[in-house]
């Protein structure tokens, strides 16, 4: 595609880094992953920081250290990747889908907390686009009901809420980060679980790397017993040095990435905002970092438009297509809002880098085709 619809912004900077680790010979787990945690917790806030191979482990060891287990369920909102589903299914659960709320396109707390059971033992919010979910709005929704609150950060690194980074203090019990190549940092591919407690951090490192205890693998042990570390089950989930290395790089940029993006959906706002045929989604982006340009076009448009822009080199796409709706989950369940919007929605291209004239092209491309069905619509209604 001419156009992708995300394309990771990285150089030579991080080509550089990536050569510091080579030079050192220690590309796994070591001293840049424990960097990078760092570089995280000083930029979020977060007391503790357990960067992982990629987001979807970061959302299944979170559910895992929240004690989400076989016969439990978790509620989950159907507009968002299907990780978050698989992640429930890998603690052994169920995911139970949830509307989202026309206005944010994040989950519907009254709708999320009308599904609660007795079973129900989590509750995954997405900030979907770079928005952050009301956890506030949805605990309130709960009342006292001990439901733990996993946030899904992957679209919103970078974004801010009451003028501070997405970070865990914000009444979820756990925020994931992806950083995988199209994220708003990359790490090539990557993850971070961010907690405010230090026993939940200490079982998510066990769990990262096959249950070791914390520190119980040592380079250079001293003595034989120093390596018996192995107190608990545990995956491999750890983030390399190599990865670590790029998300570094990246830091050292991250005003230049998250502004890129800021000044594209500013573009297509200014170009879009105003037409009555399209719906787009203005966000306030002195504190959001938009992943994703979500608009709405009428329905029956919409897959014509998609063949429009592939014709032109123009990747745009659905983000996402509903979870409730996937094979696998084949559920039942009736979700008005999200159904609706799913028929309509288009996303354009964004990310750091994409050119104006770019941005002019995909929306000349947009507008010719919505105009073509308009005068089809006139010539079939004459
Ligand atoms: C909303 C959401 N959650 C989770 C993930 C999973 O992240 P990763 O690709 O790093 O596993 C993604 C990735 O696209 C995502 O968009």
């Amino acid at each position: 595609m001419r156009i992708p619809l995300s394309r990771p912004s990285i150089g030579l900077r991080e080509l550089a880094a990536v050569g510091q680790v080579f030079e050192t010979g220690w590309l796994g787990e070591g001293k840049w992953t424990a960097e990078f945690e760092a570089a995280i917790a000083d930029y979020t806030g977060a007391p503790h920081v357990v960067a992982v191979n990629t987001g979807t482990s970061a959302l299944h060891l979170a559910l895992d250290a929240c004690g989400v287990g076989p016969g439990d369920e978790v509620i989950v909102p159907t507009l968002t990747f299907v990780s978050d589903p698989m992640a429930v299914r890998m603690c052994g659960a169920t995911p139970v889908f949830a509307d989202i709320n026309p206005e944010t396109l994040t989950l519907d707390p009254a709708d999320a907390a009308s599904r609660v059971t007795d079973r129900t033992k989590a509750i995954l919010v997405t900030d979907y686009a770079g928005l952050p979910a009301d956890v506030h709005a949805l605990r309130r929704a709960l009342g006292d009901r001990p439901i733990a609150i996993v946030r899904d950060a992957a679209h919103s690194f970078g974004s801010a809420i009451d003028g501070r980074p997405v970070g865990v203090r914000d009444g979820e019990d756990a925020t994931c980060f992806s950083f995988d190549p199209i994220k708003n940092l990359t790490c090539g591919e990557g993850g971070a679980v961010l907690v405010c407690d230090a026993g939940r951090a200490e079982l998510l490192r066990e769990r990262r790397m096959l249950g070791f205890r914390a520190g119980a693998r040592r380079r250079t042990p001293t003595s034989a017993a120093e390596l018996r570390g192995v107190v608990g089950s545990g995956f491999r989930y750890h983030l390399s040095n190599i990865n670590a290395a790029i998300g570094l790089a990246q830091f050292s940029r991250l005003t230049e990435l998250l502004e890129g993006r800021r000044a594209v959906a500013r573009l297509y706002d200014g170009l879009l905002g105003h037409r009555n045929d399209l719906r787009t989604f203005r966000r306030d982006y002195s504190a959001v970092v938009p992943f994703i340009y979500p608009v709405l076009v009428p329905p029956q448009e919409r897959d014509a438009l998609l063949a429009r822009f592939a014709a032109a080199g123009i990747h745009a796409d659905l983000r996402y297509s509903l979870c409730h709706q996937e094979p696998l989950f084949g559920s039942a369940a009736t979700l008005g809002v999200a159904e609706q919007i799913a028929d309509s929605l288009v996303c354009l291209p964004i990310y750091a880098g994409l050119a104006e004239s770019q941005v002019r092209e995909v929306v000349s491309v947009l507008i010719a085709g919505l105009s073509s069905s308009t005068r089809a619509d006139a010539i079939a209604h004459a």
